[in-house]
């Protein structure tokens, strides 16, 4: 059966053009992103959706009167997509426990360093100002923290003196479009086994 999944962006969506891309190359097999939802009506993560008639949900936080009101109402839509993973690219908000009870081990997210070093919203310009000289990116199961959860996969890039946090994270950026779509092939393929927080590829 070909997995479902659905993705949760905010902001402009390039690891969601991997991942489609990928899925157009089969270098994803057996997949397909059913859903686009996002926080951002102006998320271009959205547009891409709609120029491939993969159906979008724009859900306006303002809405809301709490967190969970929110993710309760995104999970009754990833459910009615009938969602069988959770891909979180740039979405800006923290999940609540109410959303990982319904995608338990099923929500996978991609951060812009070498975790657990630079978590947040500022990965990239964090291990920039703190002068690491190597960074990368980190592909993980979400857990209730920010960025803690048990890691997938994860690649270095190397950080130049004359490096901007845009010209780091570009480079960073790169690397998360080829690292993503692997680790979401293998949890569709089912090689990924959870032994605490160690996560075992079961080639
Ligand atoms: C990526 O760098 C990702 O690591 C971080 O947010 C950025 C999203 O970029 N979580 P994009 O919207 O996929 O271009």
């Amino acid at each position: 059966m070909r997995k479902r999944i659905a993705v949760l962006a905010s902001g402009s969506g390039s690891n969601l053009q991997a991942i489609l891309e990928a899925i157009d190359s089969g270098e994803i097999l057996d997949a397909e992103v059913v859903l686009v939802l996002s926080d951002r009506k102006e998320a271009y993560a959205l547009e891409r959706a709609r120029l491939r008639n993969i159906q979008t949900k724009y859900l306006r936080v303002k809405d809301y009167a709490a967190r969970e009101e929110f993710d309760r109402h995104a999970v009754c839509v990833l459910e009615e997509a009938r969602t069988d993973l959770v891909v979180l690219a740039g979405y800006m908000r923290l999940i609540t426990p109410l959303f990982l009870a319904a995608f338990e081990q099923r929500v996978l997210n991609i951060h812009p360093s070498l975790l657990p070093a630079f978590p947040g919203g500022h990965g990239v310009a964090d291990a920039l100002a703190y002068g690491v000289k190597v960074s990368g990116c980190t592909v993980h199961f979400v857990d209730e923290g920010m960025d803690t959860g048990p890691i997938l996969l994860q690649e270095a890039v190397p950080v130049y003196d004359d490096d901007t946090a845009e010209t780091l994270h570009e480079r960073i950026r790169k690397l998360e479009h080829k690292l993503y779509p692997k680790a979401i092939n293998l949890w569709v393929q089912g090689k990924i086994k959870l032994r605490g927080r160690r996560c075992v590829i079961d080639e």
